[in-house]
């Protein structure tokens, strides 16, 4: 297994809601690591504390430019593949684009490993996957994917790209199908569920919450993290071409018992429920495998998420949040400049 120092990973997307946390931890851990990020948000301020460090190199670019990709690629033992553009509305707004980056410059990005040397690829999915499950049971990773959204399709063609090769790759190849993340980071999203509901609440707005009883499960986004540096380390034929859900078992909730839990916090709240919002989204996720496979459970819950959330509102973080949208959530999309 390859040792920390050895390392040098590329992480394609690093300067976003989860990338800037896991670069974070991976510098810790004394890994060399590349960014290369498009900036769609102007974010690319997250990395500013890490930019003179001789560890750290910061690409901005596009994935889907043959010449950047292979410039970024120069050297580096492992790749981890967040870039995309995430989330349904994103999609919805921009759908040849996300053809263009979850499908084309993700399919890309595994196609160009091949000859290089790379020890690990971890392709960020999403337990959106599965999407709608009439039986209410909690989805394995070997169950019937059903996406609702095309986010969740270009996923699935990306996911299916890359399985369908993994077995004849001179890689490790394995595929993360994460849950819907909350925690800190440095490029905060406001427009993911539990961290929306948080800050609207605790702003004393009324929260309008669509289908309050579909189910969905929720990771946070250390724990997150923590899952990529279990596969990172895990041995090769525990990982090789496999699919892992992320998350835990007792992190699926409703969005009503998201309510609850953040009321619990912010007594008092406003609640609007509405029927219909178009995402028809309801699944519950078995998170066995990793545990019995690699060993990987969450450290965080919900709960424990909010108070921290509202404990970092509270202290003044994220008062610009209204006034950038662009930057605290996945709106609209604009170069490194714009
Ligand atoms: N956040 C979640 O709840 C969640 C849940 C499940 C799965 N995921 C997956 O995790 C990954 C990261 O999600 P996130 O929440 O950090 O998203 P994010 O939007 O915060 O980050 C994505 C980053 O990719 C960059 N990017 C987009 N297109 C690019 C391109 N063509 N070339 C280079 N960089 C590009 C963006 O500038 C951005 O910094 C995604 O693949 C997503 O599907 C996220």
């Amino acid at each position: 297994m390859t040792r920390s120092q050895e390392r040098h990973v590329l992480v394609i997307g690093g300067c976003g809601y989860i990338g800037s946390v896991l670069v974070g931890r991976l510098l810790e851990q004394g890994c060399r690591v590349r960014v290369l990020d498009a900036l769609l948000y102007s974010n690319g301020d997250v990395a500013a504390d890490w930019i003179e460090r001789p560890d750290f190199g910061l690409m901005a670019g596009d994935m889907c430019d043959a010449d950047v990709l292979h410039a970024a690629l120069e050297g580096v033992t492992d790749v981890v593949l967040l870039a995309a553009l995430v989330g349904d509305p994103i999609c919805k707004a921009y759908p040849d684009e996300a053809r263009r980056v979850n499908e084309l410059g993700a399919q890309l990005v595994f196609d160009a490993l091949h000859g290089r040397g790379i020890d690990r690829f971890v392709f960020f999915s999403t337990c959106s996957n599965y999407g709608l499950r009439a039986d209410g049971e909690a989805a394995l990773e070997t169950s019937a994917l059903n996406p609702q959204s095309l986010y969740a399709e270009t996923k699935v063609a990306t996911e299916g790209h890359v399985l369908a090769r993994a077995d004849q790759a001179d890689f490790h190849a394995t595929v993360l199908r994460v849950a819907t993340a909350y925690g800190l980071s440095r490029r905060m999203r406001f427009d993911l569920t539990v961290s929306e509901f948080t800050r609207e609440l605790a702003l004393k707005r009324t929260l309008l919450v669509y289908d309050e009883n579909t189910w969905r499960p929720y990771c946070h986004v250390q724990d997150v993290v923590k899952a990529v540096i279990t596969v990172l380390q895990a041995k090769p034929d525990l990982v090789r071409g496999e699919v892992f859900n992320v998350g835990g078992n007792a992190e699926n909730y409703t969005k009503q018992r998201i309510v609850d839990i953040v009321l619990g916090q912010l007594p008092g709240g406003d609640i609007e429920y509405k029927a219909g919002g178009g995402d028809p989204r309801d699944y519950k996720v078995s998170f066995d495998k990793i545990e019995t496979q690699l060993g990987f459970r969450p450290d965080h819950n919900v709960a424990k998420g909010v108070r921290n959330l509202i404990a970092a509102l509270k202290a003044g973080l994220f008062a610009d949040a209204d006034a950038r949208k662009r930057f605290y959530g996945n709106c609209a999309i604009g170069g490194a400049h714009s």
